[in-house]
């Protein structure tokens, strides 16, 4: 069946989780994107953006992370059609929490629905991964992959795309704050290295594994071992002012891990709920950014799930 009207959510979500670069992610259920699609009859693609950050977001379709998956989708339905794309931002852009991803998972979420394109979670995946392609300059698909599935992903596999999705433990918890800092991921993955020494990348395979072995085991102080990044993180710690400092008061205040959320300058703190309140360590995250002069959001979640229609007219 197809409609004339479909509307999507998707959630926030955290890339990286430490030693996971651009292939671990988790849905937040603490802020989401809203995208609402409509069928037009002019064979274009018109753009509305409202909410979080809104002002600093493209409405030209082929700059906008949910104008190009939608391009994308209509090529592949062949349907001369157009198309009005209204995005209602819940997520700050620039935040490390998967902004642009949401916004472009929302929407493949709901031309799928509005087109009845029945693609499988891995193409949407696909699809989305090419808004984040236009966003951050590079593809990598951790964001969207949690925005779509829901839970925690592992991108196993870049080429051909292959997705895991694990439940996290149900005393996982995650503290998180976003300072008044505007990070580019483009910015942020242009300070990366371009070759990896091998002790770090032992480093890294082990570390990445003890998170993953974390799960296996429903033991969430594995999981937080496994939040050391030997790689990426040192090379992005000079974009974040405070970081360190962040990172050791998250620690003391009980959190098992922590690390930077996605590209930046968000921070995330993985959380044992049945041991330390998420608030707490947040709160603690906060006050050590006051510290340093910068101003932040506390934020707290927990594991949620992916993107999902919430409306559609026929
Ligand atoms: N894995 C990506 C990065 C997430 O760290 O650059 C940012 O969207």
């Amino acid at each position: 069946m197809v409609f004339s009207i479909v509307e999507a959510t998707a959630p926030a979500t955290s890339a990286n989780l430490g030693a996971g670069f651009d292939t671990f992610g988790v849905a937040l259920d603490a802020l989401s994107d809203k995208v609402l699609i409509e069928k037009i009859d002019e064979g274009s693609l018109k753009i509305e953006v409202e909410g979080e950050g809104s002002e600093s977001i493209p409405r030209e379709p082929e700059k906008n992370t949910a104008g190009i998956v939608a391009n994308e989708l209509l090529k592949l339905s062949r349907e001369k059609i157009g198309l009005k794309i209204r995005i209602l931002k819940g997520i700050r852009p620039g935040s490390g929490l998967g902004s642009s991803a949401a916004s472009a998972a929302a929407t493949a979420v709901a031309i799928n629905e509005l087109l009845g394109l029945n693609l499988s979670s891995t193409e949407l995946i696909g699809f989305a991964a090419l808004g984040e392609l236009a966003s951050a300059g590079a593809p990598h698909a951790d964001n969207v992959a949690a925005a779509i599935m829901g839970d925690f992903i592992v991108i196993t596999s870049r080429e051909p795309l292959e997705v895991l999705r694990l439940r996290m433990p149900d005393n996982v918890e995650f503290a998180i704050v976003l300072p008044e800092i505007k990070l580019d991921t483009r910015l942020a993955r242009s300070v990366l290295p371009r070759n990896v020494d091998l002790g770090r990348m032992v480093h890294n395979v082990g570390r990445a594994a003890s998170f993953v072995a974390g799960i296996a085991m429903n033991n969430v102080e594995v999981m937080g071992k496994g939040m050391v990044d030997a790689v990426v993180e040192p090379a992005r710690e000079r974009l974040i002012p405070g970081l360190n400092h962040v990172k050791e008061k998250a620690l003391k205040s009980g959190a098992a891990g922590v690390s930077i959320s996605g590209a930046g300058p968000s921070i995330i703190a993985l959380v044992n709920s049945r041991k330390v309140k998420a608030r707490d360590v947040a709160l603690a995250m906060k006050e050590a950014f006051e510290e340093v002069g910068v101003k932040s959001i506390p934020i707290c979640a927990k594991p949620g799930d992916g993107a999902k229609v919430v409306r559609r007219e026929r």
